[in-house]
């Protein structure tokens, strides 16, 4: 995977929403992974403007991430290809309406799945790779629920293209774990969104350092489902879902800007605060560069210390 990305080690910062702008992204590029902008929360101009702040500092390999349910997307396309951004990180649909317009601007085109099916369909459009998501994971996750340490090994059994794993990532033995179960490399979310680069509101990040091993869970299950940390939101939308809630129903109590609301503002009761279960771990905010050497240390160390 380092060889596809051009990175020196192969750890993909996420791209999410709220959080991952060109500070975050530089500091990772410097520090030897993959920087990733999350396009999900940027207009079209926004995400040109941090595509120019990201190639003022680094001049390297970078991807941008698409979350393919967003109306913006089409235009962010056109953005992507103009800016000749080498590298696309797609999800949260289906990659096929986007992929032509890639290839023919030869963007290297990533998709993030949670399913056998889905990754044999990337790799049959042609794709460079699939980022493999389990259910442990923070933000939009897949209903069926896989969780990461049985999808990888049967996606990777199933693929000739790289697999990069993705969902409870956050320190050096979980990219060994990875690493060990035939992923190519990782894409980290949680902790990187937990950093000082991070352009998540404070109080979001410290909602990250204070929650335990059973503080987050999956809400909207029947229209998008998403890991949250608890909060008065999630308590409502779970409430809802109880009392039968349709589609219709939860995407009115959703309403516009939550994650916005959670993630970018620090509201910790309206707001959905995204993250994973892999947030009961997380106990400081470093800044990213320190993330990345704490990654390949203990991941040595991880190594070292099998029988
Ligand atoms: C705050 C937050 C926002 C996220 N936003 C996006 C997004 O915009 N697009 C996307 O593909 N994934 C998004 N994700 C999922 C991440 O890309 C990543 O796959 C996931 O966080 C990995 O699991 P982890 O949180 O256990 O590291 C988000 C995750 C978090 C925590």
């Amino acid at each position: 995977m380092s060889r596809l990305f051009g990175v020196s080690y192969p750890v993909v910062q996420a791209g999410m929403i709220w959080v991952s702008g060109w500070r975050l992204a530089n500091a990772v590029a410097q520090a030897g992974g993959l920087g990733v902008l999350g396009a999900g929360s940027m207009r079209p101009d926004v995400l040109r403007h941090h595509i120019h702040r990201l190639r003022a500092a680094w001049d390297g390999p970078f991807a941008v991430n698409m979350p393919l349910l967003y109306h913006h997307m089409p235009a962010c396309l056109e953005v992507i290809t103009e800016e000749n951004v080498p590298i696309v990180i797609s999800s949260a649909g289906s990659p096929a309406g986007v992929a032509k317009a890639l290839a023919a601007a030869d963007v290297v085109h990533v998709h993030v799945v949670a399913a056998v099916r889905q990754a044999l369909k990337c790799q049959d459009l042609g794709l460079a790779a699939v980022v493999c998501e389990g259910y442990e994971a923070g933000g939009h996750n897949a209903p069926q629920g896989t969780t990461s340490l049985c999808l990888i090994p049967q996606v990777v059994d199933a693929l000739e293209i790289p697999v990069i794993a993705a969902g409870g990532i956050a320190d050096g033995r979980g990219m060994a774990a990875a690493l060990a179960l035939g992923a190519e490399g990782v894409q980290v979310g949680t902790r990187f969104a937990a950093t000082q680069e991070s352009s998540a509101h404070p109080a979001y990040k410290a909602a990250v350092v204070e929650a335990g091993d059973r503080d987050t869970v999956v809400a909207l299950q029947a229209l998008t489902p998403v890991r949250l940390i608890k909060n008065a939101f999630s308590q409502q939308a779970l409430e809802a879902e109880a009392q039968g809630a349709s589609p219709a129903e939860l995407k009115a109590l959703l309403g516009q800007g939550r994650g916005r609301r959670g993630i970018f503002e620090g509201d910790l009761e309206a707001g959905e605060i995204e993250a994973g279960q892999i947030a009961g771990m997380i106990a400081d905010l470093p800044p990213a560069e320190e993330v990345m050497q704490r990654l390949v240390r203990e991941y040595q160390g991880a190594r070292s210390r099998l029988p």
